[in-house]
């Protein structure tokens, strides 16, 4: 039994990763019982929480936010339900996030990053998460749903309201305020449905019948959140590291072939999510038992950072032979985005060390971390000589 708040672990405005690692570290077994938050369970190894995203028998995502009060608030669509429903609504999603889809939109993405990074190279200096990390993602997915790019910034605003809220809102007004801007959107989609993806979600078919406006609604608004804030999370992190490893960087912009290599090991490295899960029926997972109705908070990042599968796991190492991790999840409801994910840290990688291969931390600003199911760098203040 620990008294950990994921919300606010020891010393996790500072150095997030090692706080969960910590909590690994420390425990007797391989799951710890977390009296905050309204009491939970979380898994800290990497085989367990592998299997556990997977086994939605046991571990259902009817209560993915915890505690149990914003798990009941959030009625996102596939993931709050289970195969075999999840799965139809999940196709309509697919197609559009495919590699095949995602390969198409690489010279868009790849024009948007350019432009954002030369509109500050000169410059020698740049707030990343502003200037970079939340402009990237959020242009794509707009352009992904052909929405107004000039409403970025506020649907980002809300959309990280949801896995880091910063008090200005309960995630009841956050998820209204996002159905009442995508409300005009989808009513003009299923009337006259064009070739965007929330054209797709707002028109698919379920089963034999007509998607209702209500679930398109809640299919679009969890996808903006995917879409939205997990990426430029991402981002942030892998620069804040590659900040402070110019041999990493140099190697990089000397031989991009490692750039796949260098993606899956900043995924590794650098997880960043923490799904719930709804116990079905009483099991015993590591010789505990769980009780039916208990919530599971399931860190993807106690994964990664496992030394029983990775040895010296807080070590970045680009020869690493990473495999399956849980970064994405696993199963039913492994992240349909990954693929988009991967493309456009990919790009960043490429087009950043082409121009600025050479970076720093700016040491008079101090880099802050945010907690939550989905942690997250608040700012990060880079420099370079021009
Ligand atoms: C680095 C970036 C990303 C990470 C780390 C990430 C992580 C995850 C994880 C861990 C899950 C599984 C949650 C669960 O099983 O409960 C998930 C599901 C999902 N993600 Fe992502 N994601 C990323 C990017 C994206 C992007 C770019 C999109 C869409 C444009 C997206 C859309 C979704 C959706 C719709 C689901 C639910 C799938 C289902 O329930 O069937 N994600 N993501």
């Amino acid at each position: 039994v620990v008294d950990f708040d994921f919300y606010s672990p020891p010393g996790g405005d500072q150095d997030v990763h090692l706080a969960w690692k910590r909590l690994q570290e420390e425990a007797e077994g391989d799951l710890v019982w977390s009296t905050r938050n309204g009491g939970h369970w979380i898994f800290l190894r990497a085989e367990i929480i592998h299997k556990a995203y997977a086994d939605y028998k046991h571990f259902s995502s009817q209560m993915l936010f915890i505690p149990r009060e914003r798990g009941e608030a959030y009625h996102g669509l596939p993931n709050t339900i289970d195969p075999p429903e999840s799965l139809e609504f999940r196709a309509l999603l697919t197609p559009g996030l495919a590699p095949r889809s995602v390969k198409s939109l690489e010279p868009i993405i790849r024009k948007e990053s350019i432009s954002l990074i030369e509109s500050f190279q000169r410059r020698g200096k740049c707030e990343f998460i502003a200037d970079y990390a939340s402009k990237l993602p959020v242009s794509v997915f707009m352009m992904l749903c052909d929405l107004p790019m000039a409403d970025a910034p506020a649907l980002k605003y809300l959309a990280d309201q949801v896995p880091r809220p910063d008090g200005s809102m309960t995630m009841e007004e956050a998820s209204r305020k996002i159905a009442d801007y995508l409300t005009p959107y989808l009513e003009k989609r299923r009337a006259t449905p064009g070739i965007d993806l929330l054209s797709k979600l707002a028109t698919g078919s379920v089963g034999d019948r007509q998607i209702t406006f209500d679930e398109a609604m809640n299919l679009c608004s969890n996808t903006l959140f995917g879409g939205l804030d997990t990426v430029s999370v991402t981002h942030g992190f892998a620069m804040h590291f590659l900040a402070t490893h110019p041999d990493l960087c140099r190697l990089i912009a000397r031989d991009s072939s490692i750039i796949p290599n260098a993606v899956d090991e900043i995924f590794r490295r650098f997880a960043i999510a923490s799904a719930g899960r709804l116990v079905q029926e009483d099991i015993e997972i590591a010789g505990v038992t769980l009780k039916k109705g208990d919530l599971v908070l399931l860190p993807t990042m106690l994964h990664g950072l496992d030394d029983r599968v990775y040895p010296d796991p807080l070590r970045f190492d680009i020869q690493r032979a990473v495999g399956a991790t849980s970064t994405f999840g696993n199963g039913h409801h492994q992240c349909p985005g990954r693929f988009l994910a991967r493309t456009e840290l990919s790009i960043t990688l490429q087009e950043w060390l082409q121009r600025i291969p050479e970076f720093d931390l700016d040491r008079s600003a101090v880099v802050r971390m945010i907690s939550g199911q989905v942690v997250a760098i608040d700012n990060l203040a880079l420099q370079w000589c021009v």
